[in-house]
Formats: C-alpha cells, structure tokens, sequence
C-alpha cells in the first residue's frame, strides 16, 4: 500500500504529551502500513506517497463511540411520540413499552437481519466520523439469546469499517422472571458471564443500575464475576436514581459509569480517585428531559468525561457523535475542548483501546472535515462536516 500524506493540515492530536487537544496548525502526518508512521509540522513534512491538500482544513482522529446499543430490531417512534406530547420515559415503560417494547422484535428477528441492521448503523456512524464502536447486547435478555446478539456483533464488522468493541449488558430484569429474580440474575453470574468470557464474545459487562432494573446487590454480583472471569467493567448508573453505584464502579476500578445525571459528592469522588471515566450521554438526557449531571463538579474532582450518542431504539436514536459534542456543549457546559476529548481521547480510554489520539504507531484512524475550527462542529450543528474518514489507512 503507497503511503499516505495528508499536508497543510490543521491537526488536531489529541496527544496527552500536549496541551489541550494538541493542535498542529500547519501541520502534516504519514500513514503507512495502516497506522501513523509520522506527524508534526507541515514544513518538516516527508514528501513521499500519495499527497493530499488539506487546504487547511481540520484533521482529527476517527471519533470513538464509546457507548451503543447498535443491535436491535424494530422502533419505538410512537413512544418518541408520547414523549414529545409529555408522557415521562418511565411512565411508558411501566406500560409495557421501553426496553420491554424492544424485546420481541429483536428475539423474532433472524441473525442476517440483525447483521444487516447493524451494518447499515455503523455505516451511518462511520459517515459521521465514527472509526470506533462499542456495541452492547441487551435486548434479548435470555442468557442464548444475548451469546446470539453477541455473535451477530461480531458478525457485524466488515472489511474496512470501523473496529467493534463488543459489551455484555445486563440490561433488566425480564417481566416474566420478575419471581425469580433471584435466580435469573444467578444465572447471569454463573452462566452468561462466563459463557461470554469463555467464548471471548465480549471484552466488558456493563449493568444497568438504577431504578426498575438492577439493584445495586445484584449489579455487585454480576460485576464481580465479570472481573473474576478476567473482563472490564462498567454501569449505566444513576440516570433516575442514584442506588451508589458509582462507589460501587469506584471500588472495582471501572472502565466507567455512564449517564451520572444523578450522583452523589462520595460517588465523585470515588470515580475520581479510582481514574474511572464518566461517560456523558446528552442525547439521552435531553430528550428525556432529565437534569443535567454536576459536570462541574465531575471536572473539579478531575474525573476524565466521555462523551457517546447511547445508540439505542428508545431514548436516543442516534449514531451522530458531532450531534453529541452539540448537545455537550450546549445543553451540558462542556467546553469546545472537552467535548472533543469526549469523542476521541477519553472515549478509548473507557473502552480501553488504542485510539482517540494522533500520535506515531497510533491507527491510522483519520478523519478530514470540511470545516478548520473545532468549534465549527458543534457551531454548525447538524449538518454533516465529515470529507473524509480513513479507518486502518484504508480510504
Ligand atoms: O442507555 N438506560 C438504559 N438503557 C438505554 C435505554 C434503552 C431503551 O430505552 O431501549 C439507555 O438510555
Ligand atoms: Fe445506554
């Protein structure tokens, strides 16, 4: 493959060894054998390889989503509907919609076709700067039925597309096993965890805690077992109630805790000195109406803030990361600096990959936009300021 030069760039890096988001502004970088073999100042730019003119323009790593729901079938737009007109999220699951209202269109779909609407997704991601997704099971809730969304996950990654980071999530309690709880969530620990692990079908196991899903008890015993068994952690936390699961994610020293619009001073700062990432989902928060979470005081305590677009039939139906670092900005008091952070540095670190950041040896995960201000994105919201997205060097 003929090496890559894209010069005349203004480069953001998102290097930790610089300030800020490691801004080049005339800058330049090579990619070879599908990752970053050099990066720095325009002037000082090799001139071998196919060259590119940015013109200009901003050049940022592949964005990283950190955290969706990607896989399902079906939609919910009448609940979108009932929201719209004042009906709380809560109330209509208690109803039988929410996360329930997704179940059955998911379990009666065949493999191809959750592949298919999974695909079509990421692809949508992709076109909006997306080189990194994680994707969470969650909406089959029997443990065969979760290894089988796990396996479609997988499945699901194509040639050239964005890298998958695959997540078991627990994500409730099924109606029917509401009796037994006791024995499903057992169940859970002993036999779809491991099955996970084993298979190598996930790399985490995220649960929601909160209320109507899982007590912070039984978010504690499937969190355990996940580590026993050798796998990341991380909690859908606080969204309605604080039940202390940050302290909880604190203890196990988390990859993350996510939502946190409701959290506590100790929860803060259990995140904070534990190094675990908070991952904002604004899309979600907004369009349930939820208070914001005390970013400010999150920031104070030096917690590391994730932004993601929580990709999912209910509460946000998104694969726009741009549309997020809007929403961060705007509705959550991020700054332009942190937003951006949250979408590629940050976001990897919840994940625990490598990625977010230009750097030498880095992937070669680029994306060039239109505009040359970070602050052109989310300024200019909605429309979509992706040029051009390199994914492993591959156009
Ligand atoms: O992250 N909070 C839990 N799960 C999703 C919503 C899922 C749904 O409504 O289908 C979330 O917002
Ligand atoms: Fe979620």
């Amino acid at each position: 493959m003929t090496d890559l030069v894209i010069r005349n760039a203004r480069v953001m890096t998102c290097d930790p060894a610089r300030p800020g988001l490691g801004m080049i502004d005339h800058g330049a970088l090579v990619i070879a054998g599908g990752k970053i073999a050099w990066i720095g100042d325009d002037a000082e730019a090799p001139s071998a390889g196919y060259t590119i003119d940015a013109r200009g323009r901003l050049v940022t790593p592949g964005l990283v989503d950190c955290h969706t729901h990607a896989i399902f079938a079906g939609d919910r737009a009448n609940e979108f509907a009932m929201r719209a007109a004042g009906t709380p999220y809560l109330e209509i699951a208690a109803a039988g919609g929410g996360i329930h209202a997704t179940l059955e269109p998911t379990r009666g779909a065949a493999d191809d076709t959750l592949v298919e609407l999974t695909r079509e997704r990421i692809a949508c991601a992709r076109a909006n700067g997306t080189t990194v997704i994680e994707i969470k099971s969650g909406y089959d809730l029997t443990n065969a039925g979760e290894l089988r969304l796990l396996r479609c996950i997988a499945r699901a990654a194509v040639v050239a597309g964005p890298r998958i980071v695959p997540t078991l999530l627990a994500h409730l309690i099924p109606a029917d096993r509401a009796v037994d709880r006791d024995v499903y969530v057992r169940s859970i620990c002993d036999q779809l965890v491991r099955a996970a692990a084993t298979e190598r079908l996930a790399t985490s196991v995220d649960v929601y805690c909160d209320e109507g899903a899982f007590t912070l008890a039984e978010t504690r015993a499937i969190l355990t077992t996940a580590k026993a068994c050798g796998l990341a952690v991380r909690g859908h936390v606080g969204q309605f109630r604080d039940l202390g699961a940050a302290e909880l994610l604190g203890e196990l020293g988390a990859r993350s805790a996510d939502h946190v619009e409701q959290i506590s001073d100790d929860g803060i700062a259990a995140l904070a000195r534990a190094g675990v990432v908070a991952v904002m989902l604004p899309g979600a928060c907004v369009q349930l109406r939820l208070p914001v979470p005390p970013v400010d005081k999150l920031r104070h305590a030096g917690v590391p803030l994730a932004v993601a677009t929580d990709l999912n039939p209910g509460s946000s139906y998104s694969e726009s990361l741009p549309l997020q670092l809007w929403l961060a900005t705007t509705h959550y008091g991020m700054t332009v600096e942190e937003a951006w952070l949250g979408v590629t540095r940050h976001a990897a670190r919840a994940l625990g990959v490598e990625a977010g950041r230009l750097v030498t040896g880095a992937a070669g995960d680029v994306v060039l936009w239109k505009c040359n201000d970070p602050a052109d994105v989310p300024y200019h919201y909605g429309a979509n300021h992706v040029d051009r997205v390199w994914i492993a060097g591959v156009l």
